[in-house]
């Protein structure tokens, strides 16, 4: 197994319901550390640039408009296998498909205000590290 980083954000729907602290729990559980975090507000354009891979999908400016419509806490996990562990904890997109004891099954109300983001896959991990976070800001553990 690989010692991995992959990036997380809690959604705005999920900061609002006041369980920043119980999705930590999860990761922490998982032997998920968090390695860097910040709470902070996305513009528009940070949104959008975010999600730039869904952009000529119908749900697109649905999902900027619910991802800015309140802060997002986003943070880097390192664990050994990162990135499927934490799709694993999240559950699947559309909460109602997702296993029972996952993150979106217990705080997500629909496919589009669903908690949490997870990056999918190496290559995504890294470049949604950089595209929130500096090098400095990630603590060298
Ligand atoms: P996607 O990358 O497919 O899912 P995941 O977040 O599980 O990696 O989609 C990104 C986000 O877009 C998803 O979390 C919620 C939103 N979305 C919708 O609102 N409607 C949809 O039909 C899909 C597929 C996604």
């Amino acid at each position: 197994m690989a010692l991995e980083r992959t990036l997380s954000i809690i959604k705005p729907d999920a900061v609002a319901k006041n369980v920043i602290g119980q999705i930590y729990a999860r990761f922490e559980q998982a032997g998920l550390k968090v390695i860097a975090a910040k709470m902070k507000q996305l513009s528009r354009k940070e949104a959008e640039g975010f999600y730039a891979v869904h952009k000529d999908r119908p749900f697109f400016g649905a999902l900027v408009e619910f991802m800015i419509s309140g802060p997002v806490m986003i943070q880097v996990l390192q664990g050994e296998s990162a990135i499927a562990k934490n799709r694993e904890l999240m559950g699947a997109t559309n909460p109602k498909d997702a296993a029972p004891g996952t993150i979106r099954a217990d705080f997500a109300d629909s496919i589009d205000a669903n908690a949490v983001h997870g990056s999918d896959a190496a290559e995504t991990a890294r470049v949604e590290i950089a595209y929130f976070f500096a090098e400095t800001e990630v603590s060298p553990r």
